[in-house]
C-alpha cells in the first residue's frame, strides 16, 4: 500500500508541535465550518435503546431522503439506486471491488485524489494513468490519450470532479467526450463527486448521473463529509442505476454489515438543511480561494492554476522536491514560532517525477491563518532558496 501523501507527514507536524511551533495546516481537507446545528440537535434528540445495525445498504428513509437531495441536483434516481456507504471512501472501494476484477485496468486522470491508488493496490486493480498538465490548469486530457491509454484489460475510467487535488471543475462538454469514450469501448465511468456543491465564478457542476445514455456505465461516489462539514460522521454513498453492480456492492455492504446506523440519522437530517448553510459555505470557501490564489500568484517562482471548484489548489513551487521542502518546512523552519504543513505533489500522481516540483494546499482555514500561512510560506521559499 503507498502512504497517503497527506498524512505522511503527520509525524513530523507532531515533533513541530511538540516542539511549540503553530502548524498551519493545509495538508489535509478538512473543513473547519461548522457542521449544520439543526442536524446535531437531532442526533442529540433521538431517543435510543439499543444501537442496532442498520440494513447493508443503509437505512430506507435515509435512502428515500437522499433521492430527493439529488432530485434537487437535477439528477433522477431511485431510493434503490443509493447504498449508504462507510464514507465516500468505503464508496470507492465497493465501486472499484464490483466493477474490476484483479488484474483489470482503470484510467485515471493524474494528479489524482491519492487513495485512489491505494483502494486499486488493494483490489489488484492496474491504475493507467494520462497526464494532466499544470500548464492547460489541470483540463481533461486530450481525448487522443485516452484512446491511447485503453488495452485489452482496461475495465473503467475514474475522474473526481470537482477534483482533489487540482480544484479543476469538468465542463460538461469534458464530460460528453468521455462518454463517447466509455460507449464505444463499453467502460464503466465511476465519477467521485463529493464536492459536487463546490463550484466558483459561476459555474455549475454536471453530474454524470444527469447525462443520458450512461446509465448502466455511471457509479457516482458522494460523501456527507465536505458538503456539510461532517467528516467525522463515516456517511457516504454510491449510487448507480446498473441493477448488476449494485447487486455486486450490496455483497460487499453486506460483509461489512452496516454504515454507520448513528451517523445515518445525522445524515438524513442534514437532508433538509436549508440551502442558505451551503451559500454561506461558498461563498466563504471562494473569499480563501481568491485570497490563496492571488497571494500564490505573486509569489517568485510559484506557478498556481485558479480552481473552478473544491477546496483545492495544486501548486508548483520554485524548488527540487516538495518531499522535501515540506519536511523541512516542518522540521527546520518557523516564522514567528509558525510554519505550514502542505501535501507534497508526487503522492497524487502515479507516474514518477511529474509531481515532484508539485504540492496540494487545502484552503480549509479562515482568511487570517491563511494569509499568515502564505506570509509564512512567501518567506520560508526564499530562505529555503538561500540555504
Ligand atoms: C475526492 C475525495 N473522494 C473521497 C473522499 C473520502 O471522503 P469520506 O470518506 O470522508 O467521505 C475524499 C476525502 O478527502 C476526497 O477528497
Amino acid at each position: 500500500m503507498p502512504a497517503s501523501p497527506i498524512r505522511k507527514l503527520m509525524p513530523y507536524a507532531n515533533a513541530a508541535k511538540a516542539a511549540g511551533k503553530h502548524v498551519f495546516h493545509l495538508n489535509i481537507g478538512q473543513p473547519d465550518l461548522p457542521t449544520p446545528q439543526h442536524a446535531l440537535d437531532t442526533l442529540k434528540q433521538t431517543k435510543i435503546e439499543t444501537l442496532a445495525y442498520s440494513p447493508s445498504e443503509g437505512y430506507a428513509s435515509y435512502r428515500e431522503a437522499l433521492a430527493g437531495y439529488y432530485a434537487t441536483c437535477d439528477i433522477q434516481v431511485n431510493a434503490e439506486d443509493i447504498l449508504i456507504t462507510t464514507g465516500g471512501s468505503e464508496g470507492i472501494n465497493f465501486a472499484m471491488m464490483s466493477c474490476l476484477d484483479a488484474g483489470d485496468g482503470v484510467i485515471i486522470p493524474e494528479p489524482f485524489y491519492a487513495n485512489y491508488r491505494g483502494f486499486s493496490q488493494a483490489a489488484g486493480v492496474i491504475v493507467q494513468p494520462i497526464t494532466a498538465s499544470i500548464e492547460t490548469g489541470f483540463a481533461l486530457p486530450p481525448i487522443a490519450a485516452f484512446e491511447e491509454a485503453i488495452q485489452e484489460n482496461t475495465k473503467a475510467i475514474l475522474i473526481c470532479n470537482p477534483s482533489n487535488p487540482t480544484g479543476y471543475l469538468y465542463s460538461e462538454e469534458e464530460l460528453l467526450q468521455l462518454k463517447e469514450i466509455v460507449l464505444k469501448h463499453d467502460l464503466y465511468l465511476i465519477v467521485d463527486e463529493v464536492y459536487r456543491e463546490f463550484t466558483y465564478d459561476g459555474k455549475k457542476h454536471t453530474s454524470v448521473l444527469s447525462l443520458d445514455g450512461l446509465e448502466q456505465h455511471v457509479i457516482v461516489i458522494d460523501s456527507i463529509s465536505k458538503r456539510y462539514s461532517a467528516c467525522g460522521a463515516r456517511i457516504g454513498a454510491m449510487v448507480t442505476r446498473n441493477t448488476e453492480v449494485r447487486h455486486a456492492a450490496l455483497k460487499f455492504a453486506q460483509a461489512r454489515l452496516s454504515p454507520p446506523s448513528l451517523a445515518q440519522i445525522l445524515g438524513e437530517s442534514l437532508v433538509s438543511t436549508p440551502p442558505s448553510y451551503l451559500e454561506d459555505a461558498i461563498t466563504e470557501y471562494d473569499k480563501r480561494r481568491k485570497l490563496t490564489v492571488k497571494r500564490l500568484q505573486a509569489m517568485d517562482g510559484v506557478t498556481c492554476p485558479t480552481p473552478g471548484g473544491a477546496f483545492y489548489v495544486l501548486v508548483e513551487l520554485p524548488v527540487d522536491s516538495t518531499e522535501k521542502f515540506c519536511q523541512w518546512l516542518l522540521e527546520e523552519y518557523d516564522r514567528d514560532g509558525k510554519t505550514l504543513m502542505m501535501a507534497p505533489g508526487s503522492g497524487f500522481y502515479s507516474t514518477p517525477k511529474i509531481g515532484d516540483r508539485q504540492a496540494r494546499i487545502a484552503y480549509v482555514l479562515n482568511e487570517d491563518d491563511l494569509n499568515a500561512a502564505m506570509d509564512c510560506l512567501e518567506a520560508a521559499l526564499k530562505a529555503y532558496q538561500s540555504s
